[in-house]
């Protein structure tokens, strides 16, 4: 598939990638940094005592981080998509693929997916599509990818800082149908403006069991649109949404099954989001950057490097695993408690 014969589809895929890699910053602050977790000098553990396998729900995970959906729909994201699926099969991780709404109009692109599951045969791969499709697309896109669960998302906010973007969001029908059907798993998921408990309440109502709160402090599309057509006219919405550690808060007590990503820097981070509440830890825009600046080996041996320093991590607070995860001391900042506090949470 020549570069030239691609669809404007395509190219915003391509475009999307180049611009959250250019736009890529670690986050200096984060709000990440507004936990701190409790050192205690006795954890009365070994590290051949720790497991830090995550199972919820009808899914499990032997590293509770996983690569989180970005790409696919051209040629150069579907090289891409297989160098990225090729690491995780390597690790053990699971691995979200992008929206697959480009493969539904244009059969061409499939493969650009479809590469996935072939560089990863066994492994936990999500399927992704937005909450507006029906469910016969919904369905196609899991059986394409041949898919253990789908990412549903919900992406208002980046809608409308998209020209193009829709601007009907009925959605919550729809996910009704979607969840009581398919035939694998719906993980309702938000791609980097966190989600509050009222959102989460009222996909619980309509038989959701699983959300991804994904929150701001990473990649940020309101910014990544604003880019894309030189225009600034949306650029106050570039602090739009909930961080990841608030969205955290926002669901600590619901019931359902939860997915955390947006901004995940380092194993600190995703000891964090798992201690706060999250069954699992996607990241996006960081593992994208390893592999679009050092490529394919640094990225397997960054992951490899996480693997041992989340373990270390259990160790270090006597966590034995995921059931001990809720009991690690941590105290928030004074800001994030006054956000519990004022979202009575
Ligand atoms: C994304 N993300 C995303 N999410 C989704 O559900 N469907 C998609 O098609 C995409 N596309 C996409 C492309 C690129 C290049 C990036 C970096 C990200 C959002 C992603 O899954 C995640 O929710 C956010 O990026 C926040 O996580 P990070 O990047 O801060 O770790």
């Amino acid at each position: 598939m020549a570069k030239s014969t691609e669809s404007a589809h395509a190219h915003r895929k391509d475009e999307h990638l180049a611009l959250a890699q250019t736009t890529y910053e670690a986050a200096s602050a984060s709000d990440f940094d507004q936990v701190q977790i409790i050192h205690q000098g006795l954890p009365e553990l070994a590290a051949t005592d720790v497991n830090i396998s995550t199972n919820f729900g009808a899914l499990s995970m032997a590293t509770p981080f996983y690569v989180e959906a970005m790409t696919g729909g051209s040629s150069r994201t579907g090289s891409l998509n297989q160098q990225l699926a090729e690491v995780a099969a390597t690790t053990g991780l699971a691995m979200a693929v992008g929206s697959q709404s480009i493969a539904l109009r244009e059969p061409a692109s499939v493969a650009s997916f479809t590469a996935v599951r072939k560089a990863n045969k066994t492994g936990l791969i999500f399927a992704n599509l937005g909450a507006g499709h029906s469910l016969a697309d919904a369905q196609r896109v899991v059986d394409m990818m041949e898919a253990d669960a789908l990412e549903l998302h919900i992406n208002t906010a980046q809608e409308i800082v998209m020209p193009e973007g829709d601007t009907d969001f009925y959605w919550l029908k729809n996910i009704e149908t979607i969840v009581a059907h398919l035939s694998v798993p719906v993980i309702v998921k938000e791609v980097g403006f966190g989600m509050s408990q009222e959102t989460a309440d009222k996909l619980q109502s309509v038989g959701v069991d699983y959300i991804n709160v994904s929150g701001c402090g990473g990649t940020n599309f309101a910014r990544i649109e604003n880019e894309r057509r030189h225009l600034q006219e949306r650029s106050y919405l570039t602090g739009w949404g909930q961080s990841t550690v608030q969205s955290l808060l926002e669901v600590q007590k619901s019931p359902l099954h939860i997915f955390a990503s947006g901004g995940v820097r380092n194993p600190l981070d995703v000891f964090k989001a798992l201690i706060l509440g999250a069954d699992a830890v996607g990241v996006a825009g960081y593992f994208l950057h390893v592999l679009m600046t050092d490529g394919q080996q640094a990225l397997q041996d960054e992951i490899i490097t996480w693997q041992t320093a989340l373990r270390d991590l259990y160790l270090l607070t006597g966590t034995k695993d995921q059931h001990s995860l809720h009991d690690v001391a941590r105290v928030l900042s004074p800001a994030l408690l006054a956000y519990q506090t004022q979202r009575g949470l």
